[in-house]
């Protein structure tokens, strides 16, 4: 039921049951490197082969880089997390008319992240939309804010491009054609994530999402240029993704790693909440066509790297994602060959 939201209540006293993690998968806060940060790669720089360069290095020890200069219109991201803060601020009667917990819908505002599996909730709203192709979607998503839908399509068909053009980069930097991802990929489906994390009154406690990898191919993330909250795992470490001016967070998720045969990571990432601040992210999902057949290419299954998965449709895989708990060993494991 909608009550179920946490954006609903003006103001939490204290974290509810439901929300606490046993001790030992608590956040441990203080343990988190602050300074190490995941690289950031310029998108405007003329030079191509370092970009590659760069894109490669990225992919394969971190498996997230920010982009700068990325040619998405810096206006329309500010539009984007304002429309998104407005809609979580809409009165709660409006909000109920959307809520559901039903994974399988393709519009609907939830919260935590599947609350009919799992044991601990997490502390976040969310609005899950599909996006591609819009002219079938748009009439279906919310009508208020008034220029909600204007907005968020603008936004989702920038990123989009965005997203075509870091997947030509990212084949060009493991030896392939531009479009070898693009095309393997299919006609991709393209979801986003609008995520609401409200302030929270014990963040040591709980997460905002805890650590999952990414069923999708590629993913971007809009942040919240002044709440940090994004953390990567790295060699045993949990290091924050600083949020920087302008720029979006890109990552690796599962398929990728597939298709490269396991040189490029899908690496677990968690939000943590704040005490003193709210914060917004937009994530969008670049997600193969279902009936893609996920199989590396010849190229990388040369001598001496045999193929590290079967091979399988995304239909497969996707439903064997939502079948788990997030948090599960990597989803990929169950597709070793
Ligand atoms: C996600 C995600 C991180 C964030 O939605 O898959 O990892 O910072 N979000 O909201
Ligand atoms: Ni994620």
């Amino acid at each position: 039921m909608a009550d179920q939201l946490l954006s609903t209540v003006t103001h939490h006293g204290s974290l509810p049951e439901t929300y606490v993690r046993p001790e030992s998968e608590r956040p441990r806060l203080n343990e988190v490197l602050r300074d190490a940060d995941v690289p950031t790669i310029d998108l405007g720089s003329p030079n191509l082969s370092q970009t590659v360069a760069q894109v490669a290095d990225a992919c394969s020890t971190y498996g997230f880089f920010q982009v700068v200069n990325h040619g998405v219109p810096i206006e329309l991201m500010l539009k984007m997390m304002a429309v998104a803060l407005e809609f979580f601020r809409l009165p709660s009667e409006e909000k109920a008319k959307l809520y559901s917990d039903d994974p399988a819908k393709k519009m609907r505002l939830s919260t935590s992240f599947n609350i009919r599996k799992e044991k601990v909730r997490n502390w976040r709203d969310y609005l899950r939309l599909h996006c591609y192709p819009l002219e079938e979607f748009v009439p279906g998503w919310p009508s208020n804010p008034s220029s909600f839908k204007e907005v968020v399509s603008s936004y989702c068909r920038e990123v989009r491009q965005l997203g075509f053009r870091l997947l030509g980069l990212i084949s060009i930097s493991l030896g392939l054609e531009e479009d070898y991802m693009a095309t393997v990929l299919g006609e991709q489906e393209q979801h986003m994530a609008v995520n609401y994390y409200p302030k929270c009154p014990a963040p040591e406690l709980t997460y905002g999402l805890q650590a999952h990898t990414d069923p999708n191919a590629l993913t971007l993330l809009l942040q919240d240029p002044d709440v940090a909250g994004l953390q990567v795992r790295k060699d045993g470490k949990w290091i924050a993704v600083n949020p920087q001016p302008n720029a979006f967070v890109v990552n690796i998720g599962d398929q990728l790693q597939a298709l490269s045969n396991g040189r490029y990571r899908s690496v677990w990432h968690r939000a943590v909440v704040n005490a003193d601040k709210e914060r917004i992210s937009v994530a969008s999902f670049l997600c193969p066509c279902n009936s893609a057949v996920i199989s590396p290419p010849e190229k990388l299954v040369a001598d001496g790297s045999p193929a590290m998965y079967r091979s399988y449709t995304y239909d497969e895989y996707y439903k064997k994602f939502w079948s788990r708990n997030l948090d599960d060993e990597h989803c990929l494991q169950l597709f070793r060959s």
